[in-house]
C-alpha cells in the first residue's frame, strides 16, 4: 500500500504527535511504500517566525529519524521543495465545494485561536492536504483523530475528480492507532495535548528528565484514589494510563493491577521513569543530529528527488485529464 503522512514543522513535537501519528509510521514502513513529509506550506498558515522555519524543518526531520523512520526505505522530504503540491492544490481547489471547507473544525478552532490571522490559506489548508495525499496516489493516511475530517475531505475530492474527469485517484483511508489517537493535555485532560497550549500541558520529545518529572508530577488527576481507567470519571488518570500502556506495550489492565494499592504519586513517579527512559534515545539522537546538518539536508534532498518522480508523473496525468495539456 502507498502511505502518506506529514507533520507541520512548528517546533517542539510532543508525545501526542508521536503516539498518534509517528509511532504508526514506523510500523507501516516495513511492509508499505511510505512517503513522509515535513509540511512547511501548512505551517505558515498560522503565525510563525520566518527566521525559525528552516531550523524547525531540520529539527522535525531529526525527530523523524530519531523516532526510527528509515530514509533508505521511506521517502522523507520537505513539502515546498516539490512544487507539484502547490500546483495540484490549486487545481483541486477548483473542484472543492466551499461548503465542505466551511465545515472543517480545525479551521473553526484555529480562526478562533488566531483572530487576527484568519487567512485564505488557513481556509484552503485541507485542499493542500488533499493534494499532498493524492499526488502520491496514496491509499492510507496514518494520523491522529483530529486529522480524520481532513482525510475524509481528501476522499471526497478524489471521488469528485474521478467522476468529473477520469478515474485516476484511489480513495484514501484514514489509519488511526487503536489507542492514542487523541492524547490529552496534562493540565486539562478534557482537551487534546497541543503544542500551542501551556508548555506544562504537553511533554515534548526533547524535554529533559527534570522537565518530564515536573510535568508528570503536577499533571491534573481526578478525585478519588484509585488508579483505574474511566474516561468520563477519571479523564486525567485514564490519559496517564494510556500513555503508560503505549510506551511499555502493556495492557492498561496489567498496569492497573501493578498499582492496585499504590498512590497517585507512586504511579506518576513510575510513569515519569517510563517516559524518561523511552525518550532517552530521542534526546541522544537529536543531539547527535544537531551536529550533522549536512547529513540531514542530504536525506531531504534525496527524498525530494524520489518524491518528484512520482509527483511529476501524477501531475502530467492530472493536467491531461483536466484539459490543461
Ligand atoms: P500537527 O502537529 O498538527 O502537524 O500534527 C501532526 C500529527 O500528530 C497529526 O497526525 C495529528 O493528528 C497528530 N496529533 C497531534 N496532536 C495529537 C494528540 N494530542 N494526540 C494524538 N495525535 C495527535
Ligand atoms: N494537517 C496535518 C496536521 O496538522 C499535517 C498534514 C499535512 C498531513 N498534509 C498531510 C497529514 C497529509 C497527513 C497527510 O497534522
Amino acid at each position: 500500500m502507498r502511505i502518506f503522512s506529514g507533520i507541520r514543522p512548528t517546533g517542539g513535537l510532543h508525545i501526542g504527535n508521536y503516539l498518534g501519528a509517528m509511532k504508526q509510521w514506523i510500523a507501516l514502513q516495513d511492509t508499505n511504500e511510505c512517503v513522509f513529509c515535513i509540511v512547511d506550506l501548512h505551517a505558515i498558515t498560522t503565525p510563525y517566525d520566518p527566521k525559525e522555519l528552516q531550523k524547525n524543518i531540520l529539527e522535525t526531520t531529526a525527530v523523524y529519524l530519531a523516532a526510527g523512520i528509515n530514509p533508505d526505505k521511506s521517502v522523507i522530504f520537505v513539502q515546498s521543495t516539490v512544487k507539484e503540491h502547490a500546483e495540484l492544490a490549486w487545481l483541486l481547489g477548483t473542484i472543492t465545494p466551499m461548503g465542505e471547507l466551511s465545515r472543517m473544525t480545525q479551521f473553526k478552532d484555529k480562526s478562533k485561536q488566531h483572530k487576527d490571522y484568519v487567512n485564505a490559506g488557513l481556509f484552503t489548508y485541507p485542499v493542500l492536504m488533499a493534494a499532498d495525499i493524492l499526488l502520491y496516489k496514496s491509499q492510507g493516511v496514518p494520523v491522529g483523530i483530529d486529522q480524520q475530517q481532513h482525510v475524509e475531505l481528501a476522499r471526497t475530492i478524489a471521488k469528485k475528480f474521478n467522476q468529473k474527469f477520469e478515474k485516476i485517484f484511489p480513495e484514501p483511508e484514514t489509519i488511526l492507532p487503536k489507542t492514542g489517537a487523541k492524547i490529552m493535555s496534562l493540565t486539562d485532560p478534557k482537551r487534546k495535548m497541543s503544542k500551542s497550549d501551556d508548555p506544562k500541558s504537553c511533554i515534548s520529545l526533547f524535554d529533559t528528565p527534570e522537565q518530564i518529572t515536573k510535568k508528570i508530577m503536577s499533571a491534573t488527576t481526578d478525585s478519588g484514589k484509585d488508579i483505574t481507567y474511566n474516561i468520563t470519571k477519571k479523564p486525567g488518570i485514564s490519559n496517564l494510563l494510556t500513555i503508560y500502556s503505549l510506551l511499555t506495550d502493556r495492557s492498561v489492565q496489567d498496569i492497573q493491577k501493578d498499582f492496585e494499592k499504590k498512590t497517585y504519586s507512586e504511579f506518576k513517579k513510575s510513569l515519569a521513569e517510563v517516559v524518561i527512559n523511552y525518550l532517552e534515545p530521542f534526546r541522544r539522537k537529536q543531539k547527535e543530529l544537531q551536529t550533522r546538518d549536512v547529513y540531514v539536508k542530504d536525506i531531504l534532498e534525496k527524498g525530494a528527488n524520489r518524491a518528484k518522480i512520482i509527483a511529476e508523473t501524477t501531475m502530467k496525468e492530472v493536467r491531461e485529464k483536466m484539459g490543461l495539456a
